[in-house]
């Protein structure tokens, strides 16, 4: 069964509370929240101050996409304001392995993320310590940004990847995910699909939830 992740970047921040709520009774697992530094992508989003407070609203997954450069200076603050999965990018940190150890040593679900560009190679020595593989299908940054359809080869290729391995990973795939290429990038193997706009636009959230899953 395939696990949706609504991004709360898109959501209403004058009601989060609500707001999410709304995606849980909607058919949501996950809750996908994008942190964002003005440094590692060229723009500023919520941190840890915001995972804290919503954690009292919801038991959902809290899966936390860390866009930001040196995030292991950041991985305990995030698991105790709340966090259940830490996904770093590959592309941030000079040594992954230190920072998925220590993600994993907070008890939360280590991931790695690869931006569009960032060839498998650059993970496939490390997938012990990964338990979340996400692939992303726009330049993270911003939400609403129109999906790639070039990354799916690689979407394709982290699944056989991942199945040779014989490891539990979860392939999640991140950007411009909506009901028009939501079957495809299934078929290429995603596990979690993140979807913010798309949802969060839409009128009815459990109509828009359950038409990424057709
Ligand atoms: C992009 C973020 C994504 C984004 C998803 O930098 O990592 O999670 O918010 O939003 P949509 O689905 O609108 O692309
Ligand atoms: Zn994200």
């Amino acid at each position: 069964m395939t696990i949706i992740a609504p991004s709360i970047l898109s959501a209403d921040f004058s009601k989060l509370g609500e707001e999410i709520r709304a995606v849980e009774e909607a058919g949501a697992e996950w809750l996908h929240i994008d942190v964002m530094d003005g440094h590692f992508v060229p723009n500023i989003t919520i941190g840890i101050p915001v995972v804290k407070s919503i954690r009292k609203v919801t038991d959902l997954f809290f899966d936390v996409h860390l866009m930001i450069d040196n995030p292991e200076k950041y991985i305990e603050s995030f698991a105790s304001a709340g966090a259940d999965g830490i996904t770093v990018h590959i592309e941030a940190c000079k040594n992954p392995v230190p920072v998925l150890k220590a993600i994993r040593e907070n008890k939360c679900k280590a991931g790695i993320s690869l931006k569009p560009a960032t060839p498998l190679d650059t993970i496939k020595d490390i997938l012990d310590h990964i338990d979340i593989l996400l692939i992303m299908t726009v330049n993270p940054g911003f939400g609403g940004q129109k999906f790639m359809p070039e990354v799916l080869p690689k979407i394709r290729k982290a699944r056989k990847l991942i199945d040779e391995s014989g490891l539990d990973i979860l392939l999640e795939v991140d950007g411009g995910i909506c009901k028009d290429n939501a079957k495809m990038v299934r078929e290429a193997g995603a596990d979690v699909l993140v979807s913010g706009s798309f949802v969060f636009r839409s009128d009815d959230y459990r109509k828009a939830i359950e038409s990424l899953l057709l």
